[in-house]
Parts: C-alpha cells; structure tokens; sequence
C-alpha cells in the first residue's frame, strides 16, 4: 500500500527521514496517525515469574501481572526468572534503550541473601571488581545487610553500574558464595518502598524525568 506521507505539513520524499510521533505531526494521504500513549510503570516482580511477555512453556509472565494495561509494554532489562524485585516495562523504546544502554550506567540496588557468611576481603574484591567469563565487573558498592549465624547465611546489599546475565550471582560465585535470593530493591534514584509484592504502579512524569536525567549523566566508567 502506498501513500503520501507528510511530517508537520512537508511532504515525506527521502527515504529514512526520521519523525517522532510523540512531537510530529505525521499524515498518510491527509490523516493522523495516532500515537500510543507512552506508559511507564514499574512492577514488584515476584519470583518464578519470566521477563518477557509470553512464554511458549506456559510459565507465569510478567504481563499476567499487569491487568489493565492494554498498551504493549517491554520490560526495561531483564530480571532472572528466580530474581524478585522492581522491574521496569514500558512501550518507550528510546527510555528503555537509553535505560539499558551499555555506555550508561544507571546503579542497580540489589539484597543479594547468599550461603555462608562473606568475609570483608570477599566483598572488598566486589568492590573492585570481579573477573567473570565476560571480563571484569566495574567496582561496585557492597555492605552487609544482615548476618544470620544460625541459618549460616548472609544478606548483603549490593549496587552495580552494568547489567550483564545473572550478574549477581556471578559475582558472588566468583567469591565463593552461592545466592540464595536476589530481590531487586532500586533502580536509580527509584525505589520499591510501599509497592506490595506482584504489584505494578504507574511512574509520575517526574520519576520518568529523574531516570531519563540520571541515565544521561552517568558516563562510562573506565576499566
Ligand atoms: N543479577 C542477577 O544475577 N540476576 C538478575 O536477575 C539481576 C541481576
């Protein structure tokens, strides 16, 4: 199907000419085209749950926990099916790219529950960095959370600037420790206090804004 196509009133002749629906003014053959609304919402992802919108298998989906929301939305990043915590999804595809970039380095704040106790030499490695199959982790920052000598098991909280596959739990087996349970708690300057577990909430325009901010100011650490 063909059809003149007009951005802002001008005539469309060049292939690839770019256009941004959320701004321009787009018509075929005279008539707007209409826009999705961009929705951003943030969801307490419980675990056993996939990160992706379907799943052939028949798994729970993080859309099953997303009623009401009619637009396609894609999660920003990935949590592991096991991983609990705060996830993002929207169907803006330049927030979530500039999200999840790999030159930005928006911080991660996870509550990683491992085996055994870590000593301070161990967490002071993952706070240089780490070397992994994919290569050495940026310096993170790490602190315990909770000592639980009984259980034989700790809780340590811990902030990344990368989001590499299973991160966390590489890191910890890297020294030594096995997690137990990981709960995404911030992303950012955004965190998941008062938002029950399986829950989403709607991000105010000002928490979009204070991403997008924090994502262009964060510059590539060097290695
Ligand atoms: N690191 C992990 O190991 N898993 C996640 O889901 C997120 C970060």
């Amino acid at each position: 199907m063909s059809g003149a196509v007009e951005v802002n009133g001008e005539p469309v002749t060049t292939l690839g000419t770019k256009a941004d629906p959320a701004v321009d003014v787009i018509t075929v053959n005279g008539r707007p085209i209409r826009s999705e609304k961009k929705i951003y919402v943030m969801l307490n992802k419980p675990k056993g749950v996939i990160t992706s919108a379907k799943d052939p298998q028949g798994r729970k989906v993080v859309s099953d926990f997303l009623p009401g929301i009619k637009e396609r939305v894609y999660p920003v990043g990935r949590l592991d099916y096991d991983t609990e915590g705060l996830l993002l999804l929207t169907n803006d595809g330049e927030f979530a790219n500039l999200l999840t970039h790999p030159k930005h380095h928006v911080p991660k704040t996870y509550l990683a529950t491992v085996k055994g106790v870590p000593h301070g030499t161990g967490l002071e490695q993952l706070q240089k960095g780490v070397m992994l199959e994919d290569g050495m982790t940026y310096p993170a920052d790490v602190e315990y959370h909770d000592v639980n000598m009984d259980k034989n098991e700790a809780t340590i909280r811990i902030t990344i600037h990368e989001g590499r596959n299973r991160q966390v739990r590489r890191m910890f087996e890297a020294i030594g420790h096995k997690v137990t349970r990981l709960k995404r708690i911030r992303f950012g300057e955004l965190g998941l206090e008062g938002l029950p577990r399986g829950k989403f909430r709607h991000l105010s325009e000002q928490e979009v804004k204070m991403l997008l901010n924090e994502a262009r100011k964060s510059h590539k650490v060097q290695k």
